[in-house]
């Protein structure tokens, strides 16, 4: 029996040195986390965003820390802009990328019935359609490298309904069941596919979603039993482990990264003591 894929030498397994990634929306919250993680551990990391002065900034940052960050302008929800990414991307790493994060998600917060026609088409190329095509586009370069992955971002909505949104969740469970797919599609290209789902994690994105929603982070705060926010670190840390050699026999999963939240199933926030319903012989 030959060597089994993942059991090389140790610094071989947790490390992505000679690797390739592209992180869509890196310039803040969860995916500015996965750059900074991915490029830490070794890999040459190509990111997007859409605003280009923010984008410069983080470029400058990551020069001054030594890591290898190339990134471009471009709307994930832009089918044309897609094509071009993935071009640059396949000139950038001579045609093989081995890491492909689908981060880039937003929500726009109505009620279902106050949904437009636009919110819903503009939600779903941001959330479903940019992940999707994306996909398919880097699909040969994935393959090329022998040894692909991908991690779609989704969101503890996908699973929980939540306030103000219906098509966010919508979208995020239509990605969760994506990956699945394409984890069985794609393992004999050995490219493995995996979803994280977080919970409320502190970035500029969840600041936009509690404002105006009153009493909404206590509340958030008292279904989750870690009873905090989570940090985009403690999100990219996850996304890059599944990245790593060492995750070689990981595919298809959606992992939650919640402090708890989608197994709080009766949980309070307090201890409680059965002062008011005093136990009983059966
Ligand atoms: N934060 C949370 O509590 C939470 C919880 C569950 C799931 N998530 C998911 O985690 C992912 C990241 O969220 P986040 O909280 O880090 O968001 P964020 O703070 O709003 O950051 C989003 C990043 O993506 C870029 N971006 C947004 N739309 C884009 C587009 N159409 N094309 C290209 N880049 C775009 C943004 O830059 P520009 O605006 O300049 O383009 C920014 O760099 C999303 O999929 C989100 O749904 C977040």
């Amino acid at each position: 029996m030959g060597e089994a894929e993942g059991s090389g030498s140790k610094d071989k397994r947790w490390s992505l040195h000679g690797m390739t990634a592209l992180v869509t929306g890196g310039s803040k919250g969860i995916g500015h986390a996965i750059v900074e993680e991915l490029a830490g551990l070794g890999a040459s990391v190509h990111t997007c965003s859409r605003t280009e002065s923010e984008l410069n900034n983080c470029l400058l940052e990551w020069k001054a820390k030594g890591f290898q960050v190339t990134g471009s302008v471009c709307d994930v929800s832009n089918q044309a802009q897609r094509e071009k990414l993935m071009n640059t991307v396949s000139s950038e790493f001579n045609g093989k990328l081995n890491i492909l994060i689908n981060n880039v998600g937003n929500n726009i917060g109505k009620t279902v019935s106050d949904y437009t026609a636009e919110d819903v088409s503009v939600l779903t190329s941001t959330n479903f359609e940019s992940a999707y095509n994306l996909s398919v586009l880097a699909h040969p370069l994935l393959k090329a490298s022998t040894a692909g992955s991908i991690v779609f971002i989704s969101s503890v909505g996908s699973v929980m309904p939540a306030n103000s949104a219906s098509i966010y969740g919508a979208n995020k469970a239509a990605i969760n069941q994506l990956g699945r797919y394409l984890a069985y599609d794609w393992a004999g290209d050995n490219i493995r596919v995996n979803t994280v789902a977080p919970g409320v994690i502190k970035t500029p994105l969840a600041q936009r979603f509690f404002e105006g929603i009153e009493g909404g982070i206590e509340t958030i705060i008292s279904r989750t039993p870690l009873g905090r926010f989570g940090k985009p670190e403690e999100v990219s840390a996850m996304v890059v482990f599944l990245c790593l050699p060492a995750a070689s026999y990981v595919t298809g999963q959606i992992i939650f990264v919640d402090g708890g939240t989608t197994v709080n199933g009766l949980f309070f926030p307090e201890p409680i003591t059965n002062k008011g319903c005093p136990p009983k012989p059966i």
